[in-house]
């Protein structure tokens, strides 16, 4: 299959360009590093993206943006998909694959908000559909490090509880989907089992040999409340992937948090 993949630099996208290249398929990336901006709806050097998805098959659509308003999220979602889909159907693309979250119903906020205006659009939207939701990666807990950190000796968590997954196994289960063919909303992805945010990034920091102490504090609002009350771990009818967070910690797809935060301490 030719499939296109739609943020094939993120954390994620990486594991799904290589799940996809190990199970022998043609890769198309589409990233503001290979010249598309999917927000503008541009494909390299200013070309129609309907152009750049010729003889493509299926897209994987892994894009991202960091923010926590959930204007900016909306914005981004909706630019981002409505872009693809109408390129998609102009194209003849047979397969959307959207990857979103576990337990963000009814959660209209912050970046969950942008998440939902996806999945709706996905849904209504003119090219056959799977939507695949995940729960937090477990390196959420790296991402959640360098936005925290205060000063050298504290960083500040955020109370969440949840079921992380590797970006791994998300990876590969997207592109299985991918070669599946269109199926709706696909079976929930979760990790094998439940943990606690601020207690992964101390695994974290003695693994990496960082002597910083961690803080939980709750998060205000809907998206604060939701986090610390479980729902994003997601139900027991989920399919639970293997890797567990000891075992990614002692990976290669863990970047050790050692060297950004002395060159915090530096700056
Ligand atoms: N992180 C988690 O714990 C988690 C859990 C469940 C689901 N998800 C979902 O997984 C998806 C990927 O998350 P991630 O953490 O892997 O994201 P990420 O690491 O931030 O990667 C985002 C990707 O989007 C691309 N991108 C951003 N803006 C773009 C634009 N205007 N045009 C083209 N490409 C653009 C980036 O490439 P360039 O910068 O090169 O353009 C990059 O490849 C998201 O939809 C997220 O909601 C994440």
């Amino acid at each position: 299959m030719r499939i296109a993949i739609a943020g094939a630099t993120g954390r994620v996208g990486r594991h799904v360009v290589a799940a996809a290249e190990a199970r022998g398929h043609d890769i198309l990336p589409l990233t503001r590093r290979a010249g598309n901006d999917l927000e503008r709806g541009t494909g390299p050097a200013g070309t129609p993206l309907a152009a750049a998805l010729d003889g493509v098959d299926a897209v994987i659509d892994v894009t991202s943006v960091t923010t926590t308003s959930a204007g900016r999220s909306r914005a981004f979602f909706t630019a981002v998909t409505e872009h693809l889909l109408c390129a998609e159907r102009a194209a003849g693309v047979g397969h959307h694959v959207a990857l979103s979250i576990v337990g963000i119903d009814g959660v209209d906020a912050s970046y969950f908000a942008g998440k939902l205006v996806q999945e709706r659009l996905v849904e209504a939207g003119p090219v056959p559909h799977t939507i695949l939701r995940a729960t937090q990666f477990h390196e959420f807990a790296e991402q959640m490090t360098a936005r925290t950190s205060i000063g050298r000796l504290l960083t500040a968590i955020p109370v969440v509880r949840m079921r992380p997954v590797a970006a791994r196994d998300v990876g590969a289960r997207l592109v299985e989907l991918a070669e599946a063919g269109p199926a709706g909303r696909a079976r929930d992805l979760t990790g094998p089992r439940d943990e606690r945010l601020a207690a992964l990034v101390q695994q974290m920091f003695a693994h990496d040999g960082l002597g910083r102490l961690v803080v939980e504090f709750p998060l205000p609002g809907a998206y604060g409340r939701a986090s610390a009350s479980g729902v994003l771990r997601g139900g027991d009818d989920a399919t639970r992937a293997a890797i567990t967070f000891d075992e990614w910690l002692r990976s290669a797809d863990h970047t050790s948090v050692r060297p950004r935060a002395v060159a915090d301490v530096a700056a």
